[in-house]
């Protein structure tokens, strides 16, 4: 079983000529409503390839009609999202801009999402074969607990350090190392991560594997166009190449590539079988607008033929 603690939003999405700057306002001529939220993403993600059933969604939203849309998608998707609890808080929702290389500028109102709490998760969900799948949009001590707790019954954690956090301490980093398994990051929250804990790392590939040796734990890199590297405790390195695209809308590329990445492992199959899926699947994701719309179906996966 795949267990999303996360963040769901409804995205309002404009496409700009050039995402503007501080003091700028540039004009779009319209804007469309998308589902997302990179729990909610990476929940959706792992279920079109992990199939209906497989995947369990926890969270927060509002008791409004976005809140209401947010649980029918995920179902939708054959999602599990009867923990999904409402809030006095609004559903969360995200303001994207994505420009003519399908490049992104986003600013999430977290709302009802900085509500979540571990006590959202009943003890019986926790055991051997659970695969936890965090972020860094809920609060960080709420989604540590159910960490721990997923550690304690000898589950798997995945966990993506995005966003990093405005303030992330030194203490949170080594907290959050000491009980993960897979730690995903993109080429900046690599170096981010590393200083953070006082490592001085010139590029992502050091970072990685210094990250993966602290935390006693495989550190998973996806580098966009470049494809995605995982470095392993003891430092061997895997890689798996990006298939060529040209991208849409590049929002929801790394939550699609930790889903299928989740619903791979959740299968017991190698790490690189996984990181090819993931590769894979972000690759086809961002050749359509809004963040879950381009994930792909398992039967669409030639990497899973
Ligand atoms: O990773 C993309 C997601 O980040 C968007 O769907 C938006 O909701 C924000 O959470």
């Amino acid at each position: 079983m795949i267990l999303v603690f996360g963040s769901l939003n409804v995205d309002l999405v404009a496409q700009v000529p050039v995402i503007p700057g501080p003091g700028r306002t540039v004009l779009s001529p319209s804007y469309q409503t998308h589902f997302g939220g990179k729990g909610a993403n990476q929940a959706v993600a792992a279920a079109r390839i992990a199939g209906p059933g497989r995947v369990r969604m926890a969270g927060r939203v509002g008791r409004d009609g976005f809140g209401d849309s947010a649980i029918q998608n995920l179902r939708a998707n054959g999602v599990d999202a009867d923990l999904v609890v409402r809030a006095d808080e609004p559903t969360g929702c995200a303001f994207i801009t994505v420009d003519q290389a399908g490049e992104n500028a986003i600013t999430v109102a977290s709302g009802a999402n900085m509500t979540a709490s571990a006590d959202d998760l009943p003890a019986e969900l926790f055991s051997s074969d659970s695969v936890l799948v965090l972020q860094m949009e809920l609060p960080f001590t709420q989604a540590l607990t159910v960490a721990r707790r997923t550690a304690s019954a000898s589950g798997t954690v995945v966990w993506t350090l995005a966003p990093v956090p405005e303030k992330m301490t030194p203490e949170m980093v080594s907290e959050l190392l000491a009980v993960t398994d897979h730690l995903l990051v993109n080429e900046h929250e690599a170096l981010d991560a590393a200083t953070a804990i006082g490592i001085a790392a010139s590029d992502y590939e050091t970072a990685a594997a210094d990250l993966a040796k602290a935390g006693g734990l495989t550190c998973i890199v996806t580098a966009g166009a470049q494809g995605a590297l995982a470095v392993t405790a003891d430092g061997a390195r895997r890689r798996a190449p990006a298939p060529r695209i040209t991208p849409v809308d590049t929002t929801g590329a790394g939550d699609t590539f930790v889903g299928a990445f989740a619903a791979i492992l959740s299968e017991g199959v190698s790490l690189q079988r996984a990181l090819e899926a993931g590769c894979e699947a972000a690759a086809l994701k961002c050749l359509k607008a809004g963040a879950q719309t381009g994930m792909p179906m398992r039967h669409a996966m030639s990497s899973l033929a």
